[in-house]
């Protein structure tokens, strides 16, 4: 039987009960696979790697080395909630590595999306192979790759931009959830005790807030997408438009404008809100925000968000836009 093909007996996991059951019988089969060996996880802190380590804990517990990378484009607490529920809670073996200041550094002055969606994938590879390197005694590499990226990508992790580790650092693959479906993904992270918050998380793209902070990325303007994007989560969640909505998240652009605070002229970065509803992101529609909330939340924006002096929502669908900016 071919291990990266769901049986057509799977049922599909949508209770807590069919999820614990599936969490049993891969809890066997990890421990089966790599009896006392030592296991390395890249762990973003997105659903799949979250999921994959939060159950690799329940297997093999300190033999699973997992490593978050902070390349300083996650969202306003993201890093602190990985740290928080891995290593205080869960009692992860975590390393740590604080990169942002190597990857905005090699990110300045670069203008161009795709050259900076592959400084940052290669960028990452680099820092975890460096981790991976100081490790003594690893033989397997766990991976969050789910059902969909086998059925897309011929069995490749769809990491998007990043590449794979070097030949002298291939390790056995253990892929825990490579025959489940995002939502059975989610279904069995809830049983596994994860935060709701992590597990019915938005998608977001592998290059993180960097894609958000359009042209040559500057820390200030850095600061205002993430802070810009946390006051729109929190408004959308208060709001009950989280889970509601497929996808939103803020940009700012490289350009000022004119405005007027206290009597005096500014010369500031506008925020653009970005909503959208879609099934498979190929195309999608704008969500209907109520146009009080929007007045809310640019209220918000502009009085909290440091060198932003206007809010601007983007009303295009894709086709013809694209869900991204950039
Ligand atoms: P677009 O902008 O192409 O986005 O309409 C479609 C979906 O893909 C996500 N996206 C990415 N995900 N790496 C990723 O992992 C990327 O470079 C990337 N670019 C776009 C986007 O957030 C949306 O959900």
């Amino acid at each position: 039987m071919d291990q990266n093909m769901r049986p057509e007996t799977m049922k599909r996991i949508n209770t807590p009960k069919l999820a614990r059951d599936f969490i049993e019988e891969q809890v066997a089969a990890v421990r089966a696979q790599v009896g006392d060996k030592k296991v390395l996880l890249a762990l973003s802190g997105g659903v799949d790697s979250s999921v994959v380590a939060a159950l690799l804990i329940k297997a093999i517990g300190s033999q699973l080395v997992c490593v978050h990378v902070n390349h300083g484009l996650l969202r306003k607490g993201e890093p602190e909630q990985v740290v928080e529920v891995f290593r205080n809670q869960m009692k992860a073996n975590l390393i740590y590595v604080d990169a942002v200041d190597r990857f905005l550094d090699k990110l300045a002055g670069v203008s161009d999306p795709e050259t900076k969606r592959k400084i940052i994938g290669a960028e990452f590879i680099r820092v975890f192979e460096e981790e991976a390197r100081k490790q003594s005694g690893i033989e397997f590499l766990a991976q969050g790759t789910i059902y969909p990226d086998i059925l897309e990508s011929d069995g490749v992790k769809a990491h998007h931009n990043v590449g794979g580790l070097p030949e002298d650092l291939q390790f056995a693959l253990v892929e825990p959830v490579r025959l489940l479906f995002k939502d059975e993904v989610r279904v069995v992270g809830k049983a596994l005790g994860l935060p709701d918050n992590m597990v019915f998380r938005q998608p977001f793209p592998g290059p993180g807030l960097g894609v958000r902070c359009l042209g040559a990325i500057t820390r200030d303007r850095l600061e205002a997408v993430r802070e810009s994007d946390a006051i729109l989560r929190e408004e959308f969640a208060k709001n009950s438009l989280e889970g509601k909505v497929w996808q939103y998240f803020t940009v700012v652009p490289d350009f000022k404008s004119v405005g007027v605070t206290d009597g005096a002229r500014t010369f500031a970065y506008p925020v653009i809100i970005r909503a959208v509803n879609t099934v498979d992101a190929m195309t999608a529609t704008v969500e209907d925000v109520p146009f009080a909330l929007l007045q809310h939340i640019t209220e918000r924006i502009t009085h909290e968000v440091e060198g932003v002096n206007r809010v601007l929502y983007d009303m295009t669908p894709k086709p013809c836009g694209t869900i991204e900016w950039e």
